[in-house]
Parts: C-alpha cells; structure tokens; sequence
C-alpha cells in the first residue's frame, strides 16, 4: 500500500488540519507556495527529481542568505563595527559548511538516474544560478570594504601580518579567508559530485557545452584574491637569517631523531652522546 502524503493532515495534538495553509506557521512561512515549488506526484521524471529539486533550490537559499549577511557585513565594517562583521563572517561561514554536506546528499543518486532528469534541463549552466552570482557580486563588495577599512587605518595589507600588527584587523581577515575557504570547499564537493554523476573530462560537455573539466580551474577561484596573494608575498620575503640552518643540533639532541637526523649527529659528533650507538632512537 502506498501512503499518500499530498493530503491535508489531522494533528491530534493541535486537533487542527495541517497542509490546508491556513495555519499560522503555515501563513507565515509560506509553505503552500513553498511546498509547490517541485514537480509534484506524478509529474516527475523519475522518483530522484525531487532530491535533485530541493537540494538545488535549498542551495539557493542558502546562497541567498549568505549574500545578504555579505552585504550586512560590508555596512557594518564602513560602520566601524567589527565585533558584529565578524560574528556575521562567522554565520556566512557555517552556511557554506553546511552546504557541503547538503551537496553530499545528492551523490546518492546515480549517473544513470541523472541521465534521465538531465534531458528535462534544457542548456541550463550552473553559471546561471542567482545565489552564485549574488554571492559572488556581494564578495565584491567585501573586498571594497576591506579595502576602505585598511585605507582609513592607514594599515598596508602586508603590514596586518607582521609582526605587531592590529590585531583587529587580522582577525577579520582571517575570518574572510574561513569564508572563502568554505566556498571554494563548497566548489571542490560540487566537483566532486559531478565527477561521480557525469565524470570530469574533455569529452564530457555540460549542458551549455562546456568541457566539465573547466571546474577544475573554477573551484580555486578565490573570494577574497589579495587575501590569498599576500600569504604568497609573506613567503617570497621569507629569509632563513635567524632560524637553524639545516642539519644543524637543536639542544644538543641530534640524536633522538630518525635515521637522516642521526647521521647529521655523528657527523657533527655530538659531545653530550659521544658514546652513544647509533641511531639511538630507531626502534
Ligand atoms: C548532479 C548534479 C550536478 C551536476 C551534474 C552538475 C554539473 C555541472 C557542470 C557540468 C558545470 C560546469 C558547466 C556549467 O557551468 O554549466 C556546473 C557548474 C555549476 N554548478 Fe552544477 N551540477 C550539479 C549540481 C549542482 C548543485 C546542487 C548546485 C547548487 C546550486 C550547482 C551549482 C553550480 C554552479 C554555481 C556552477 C558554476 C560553477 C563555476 O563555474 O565555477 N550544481 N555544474
């Protein structure tokens, strides 16, 4: 016997009929239109278009709202409150984590039954999505304001990771690379996600034609790009000066390490393990 779940249903509890839309979470929430919103019984390709509706238009939610807080966040650091951009970046942070684990719901359909919803798609291309380039567009508008925060401090991005540095400013910047971080986390499990439905390659074209390989270079795209380069200029003006040379004793205990490091001992012959066998700590 197959249940029906399309029809109004009595809660014993409430003693009111829930599904008819005219309770107040109902009302509130929308939830007739709401619930509307898929192909209903019957009107489905195969029974996994559902799955395919509601995580797509659930990501879309998400998305929506994690560019809306991305716009919250830009006003309040033009505004000088960083204690609540940064409980806002937190927020923004979580949905996208969350949204991964969404994305893995979806791999448990199968490439075949994908095959079959894929004919009902039309050209559509991930490239259309809203929330993507809301989310996108409001990253933008985070960098600006970034940007304007350091310019009024009179703070060099370098200069917020050296050494003394406003630490303020540090943790904000930190927190905007957790964000970005996360969505291109979120860009990694949807590759990975096509990768097992379509398969990545130069063969596989998307629905708009494009090689499904491209993602592979999309998905380290990041948000925030001057975040991500000034860990590279920290590196390139790395120097060794004042740091151990290489194979050089630390406290005199060469010897506790593995193999490479013993041998680097008994070549400096460590007087603390003159009579020491070699190597010591191998066991
Ligand atoms: C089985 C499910 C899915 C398949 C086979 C698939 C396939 C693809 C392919 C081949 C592309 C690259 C070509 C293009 O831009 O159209 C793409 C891009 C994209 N898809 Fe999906 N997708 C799936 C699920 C999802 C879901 C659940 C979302 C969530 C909103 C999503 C959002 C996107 C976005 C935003 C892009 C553009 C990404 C970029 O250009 O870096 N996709 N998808």
């Amino acid at each position: 016997m197959r249940l029906e779940l399309s029809e109004p249903l009595f809660n014993p509890l409430l003693k009111k009929w829930v599904g008819r839309g005219e309770l107040d979470y109902e009302v509130y929430l929308k939830t007739p239109v709401l619930l509307s919103l898929q192909a209903g019984e019957g009107e489905r390709v195969t029974h996994d278009e559902l799955l395919f509706q509601v995580v797509h238009q659930a990501q879309e939610l998400w998305l929506k709202l994690a560019s809306r807080e991305a716009v919250e966040v830009v006003a309040e650091l033009d505004a000088g409150k960083l204690w609540a951009a940064s409980a806002r970046l937190e927020r923004i942070q979580r949905v996208l984590r969350s949204m991964v684990s969404e994305m893995a719901v979806l791999e448990t359909m199968t490439p075949d039954t994908y095959q079959v919803i894929r004919r009902s798609l039309g050209n559509g291309s991930g490239q259309e999505s809203p929330g993507y380039n809301m989310l996108r567009h409001a990253a933008g508008g985070l960098e600006a304001a970034l940007e304007r925060l350091l310019a009024l401090r009179g703070v060099a991005l370098k200069a917020v990771y050296t050494a003394g540095g406003p630490d303020d400013l540090k943790r904000l910047c930190e927190q905007l690379m957790d964000v970005d971080e996360a969505f291109q986390n979120w860009l990694y499990a949807h590759f990975q996600l096509v990768r097992r439905t379509i398969g990545v390659d130069r063969s596989v074209k998307a629905l708009d034609g494009l090689p499904s390989q491209v993602l592979a270079g999309r998905m380290t795209l990041p948000l925030f790009r001057q975040l991500w380069d000034v860990r590279v200029e920290l590196t390139s003006s790395w120097k060794r000066e004042g740091g151990i040379a290489p194979g050089a004793l630390r406290d005199g205990c060469m010897h506790a390490g593995p193999g490479a490091y013993a041998a680097a001992a008994r070549a400096a012959g460590c007087p603390a393990h003159a009579g020491a066998s070699f190597p010591p700590a191998e066991r």
